[in-house]
């Protein structure tokens, strides 16, 4: 239910590539809705100040009903006053030739003193969602900042891989994308992640029923999935920009309005050890939502293949939660 209040939505990083598409995009209704006026809080480090303020001159030209304010801002405070979005874009992309977990030691510390900001000024309902790469590392960074805030409140995003996994599946079994359920991406949002095609669904059906070529679905098909980021990096010479804040969008609905029979939504949430998964990890799963709450999908089951994938994200993600226990609180 739309509020006539303005709700706070805090977006770091507000003057780089994925807020310049993303801030117009929650502005008019697209995030919380065509009723839900929206109070923009952007945050940036000091030398992005100029151009962000470029960036507010945008929207405010474009004269969006429902945006009731604007508040840009170097102030971590400031930012995450009152909020109750926290995208938390704001970090360094990596570039050619990286793992996103090379970028671990440059944006881990970011995430501290964001966590521990948005624990004491932002609203009591505040969620988080981690965009920042490796982003579900530096969402464990900033979730260990902020205890006081419940488990179920922080997300990072693995739905750019859910999409990206949906479309290829779509054009192989040359179908509309819209037929394509059930994708979920297991793991880390790296290039171990396992986008399980083995639970997905096309036209009601098991993907690899319709698709009956398991080599490409355990072969061509995970690691375009997995290697997609990098591809459009090289191709693009920055990463993913425009498709990272569709996926945002994307993400943010799917955690406030229910699940459609037969479907999930991919986010890496806290681990309370669903599947064998280690607690505590933000590990990538197939969510449900009531629009109220989320939970974990109960019930899938997975081939030895799947499992050994799954295996192998885990351990990298514990390998990067060894890696940033400095970082932790
Ligand atoms: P960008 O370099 O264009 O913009 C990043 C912005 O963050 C810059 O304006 C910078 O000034 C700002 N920033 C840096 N440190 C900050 C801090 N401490 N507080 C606030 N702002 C800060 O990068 P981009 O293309 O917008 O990508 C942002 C991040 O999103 C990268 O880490 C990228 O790898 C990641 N990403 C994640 C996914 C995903 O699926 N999870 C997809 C695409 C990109
Ligand atoms: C992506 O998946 O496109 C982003 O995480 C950017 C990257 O580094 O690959």
């Amino acid at each position: 239910m739309a509020s006539t209040s303005p709700v706070h939505v805090t977006v770091t990083g507000a003057a780089g590539q994925i807020g310049y598409s993303l801030l117009f995009r929650i502005a008019s209704g697209q995030l919380l809705g065509p009723d839900q006026p929206i109070v923009l809080r952007l945050l940036e480090i000091e030398p992005a100040m100029q151009a962000l303020q470029g960036v507010v001159m945008e929207l405010d030209d474009c004269a969006f009903p429902l945006l009731a304010g604007i508040e840009a801002t170097s102030d971590l405070k400031v930012g995450f006053d009152g909020a109750s979005w926290a995208l938390l874009v704001g970090s360094v992309p990596r570039k050619a030739g990286m793992e996103r977990n090379d970028l671990l030691k440059v944006n881990g510390g970011i995430f501290r003193p964001q966590g521990e900001a948005i624990a004491a000024n932002a609203a009591s309902d505040i969620r988080v969602f981690v965009v920042g790469n490796p982003c579900n590392t530096n969402c464990l960074i900033a979730r260990s900042h902020a205890r006081e805030i419940p488990d179920d409140r922080w997300f990072a995003m693995t739905r750019l891989d859910q999409n990206r996994a949906a479309i290829q599946l779509a054009k192989r079994a040359g179908v509309p994308v819209s037929d394509v359920a059930n994708v979920a991406i297991w793991g880390n949002h790296s290039s171990t992640q396992f986008p399980d095609f083995e639970n997905a669904t096309i036209g009601g059906r098991p993907a690899p029923e319709v698709i009956d070529d398991q080599a490409w679905l355990q072969g061509e098909f995970i690691t375009t999935v997995q290697q997609r980021g990098a591809k459009i990096i090289e191709a693009r010479g920055a990463s993913s920009a425009a498709s990272a804040a569709n996926a945002v969008v994307d993400s943010v609905r799917s955690i406030v309005t229910p699940t459609a029979p037969g479907d999930c939504a991919s986010l890496a949430v806290i681990s309370h050890g669903e599947y064998g998964t280690p607690e505590g990890l933000v590990f990538g799963l197939p969510i449900r939502s009531t629009g109220g709450t989320c939970h974990v999908v109960e019930g899938i089951t997975h081939s030895d293949f799947a499992q050994q994938k799954i295996a192998a994200t885990t351990e990298e993600l514990e390998s990067e939660r060894a890696a940033v226990a400095d970082l932790l609180g």
